[in-house]
Order: structure tokens, then sequence, then C-alpha cells
């Protein structure tokens, strides 16, 4: 007979090994949930469905349990992500400067919503309520760089640089 991973393998053709290491891990420890869940996000970037299906299976837990707590938390992720994060401030120092403006600017570049990720997988737009840089309103943070004292022309020629 066939063990869970080669035969949820076959089903789906996705990678489980990586999860059996994490899972392997983790065995036993109750209240483990979390850390679960952010190691597997940590190894395939977010929390793909099969891998919440298969981690519920060998945990002996309901599905419905993990994507209560990956719902819960906004660190956790279903859906894939861009290799750049692009979160556009949309706090008071920020809208009161144009901060609605550049988040346009940005939908209209990438063609994406906020929340959305560009089918190359090369960003993702969020909109955040301060990112702590209040004297440089408008901000904008891609990744762990922030810019500041933004117009739509700023944005679209950062853009290019990544
Ligand atoms: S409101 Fe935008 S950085 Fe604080």
């Amino acid at each position: 007979m066939l063990d869970l991973v080669a035969k949820c393998e076959q089903e789906h053709g996705f990678d489980y090994t990586p999860l059996d290491i994490i899972l392997e891990k983790y065995k036993g420890q109750k209240g483990a949930i979390i850390p679960i869940l952010q190691a597997i996000q940590g190894e395939y970037g977010y929390l793909p469905r099969e891998a919440l299906e298969y981690a519920a299976k060998k945990l002996r837990l309901p599905v419905s349990r993990l994507y209560g707590v990956a719902t819960f938390y906004a660190q956790f992720h279903l859906n894939p992500r861009g290799k750049n994060i692009i979160r556009v401030c949309q706090g008071t120092a920020c809208h009161v400067r144009g901060g609605a403006r550049i988040l346009e600017t940005l939908k209209e570049q990438l063609q994406l919503e906020v929340g959305g990720t560009t089918a190359d997988l090369k960003f993702t737009l969020e909109s955040v309520a301060c990112i702590g840089a209040c004297g440089l309103a408008p901000a904008v943070m891609i990744n762990d760089d922030t810019y500041g004292r933004l117009t739509p022309e700023k944005i679209r020629e950062i853009l290019q640089n990544y």
C-alpha cells in the first residue's frame, strides 16, 4: 500500500516532501498549529490548499481548524504572493497628502486590485494603515524599502527598478 505522501503526490502533482519534514519536526507537539503554518508558508510562500489538506490529515484535525487559524491571523496568506510586496500607505497623513492617487497609479500600472498579485508573480499590491513614515507622506514600502514624498510620476519610476 502506498504511503500518504506518495498517494497524495500521485493525486495532485504537488511536492509534499518539505511538508513531511515540517510535520515530522512538530510531531506530538500540542498547540503547534501556528508554527506549523508559519513553516509551511516559509516553504511555499503561502498556504497552498493541498498543503493544508495534507497537514490536517497527518495531524488528525479537521481542515477547517487549519483554515480557521490561517484566516484569523493577517500573517497567513492563502494565495500565492509576488516576489515584491508593495504596501501603499492609506493612513491619515498619507491620505491627506495624496495617498489615494499613489494607490490608483499603482493599480493602473500593475493592472491589479488591492490584495492582487500579477500573473508573473512579480508583484503583490497591498494597502496598509500606517508604515510609520508619516513625515514622508505619501509613502509606500516595497519589500523592506520605504519611499516617501511620492508623486504618481515618482512611483512609476521607482517601479521600473523592480
Ligand atoms: S500615515 Fe502613512 S506613514 Fe503614517
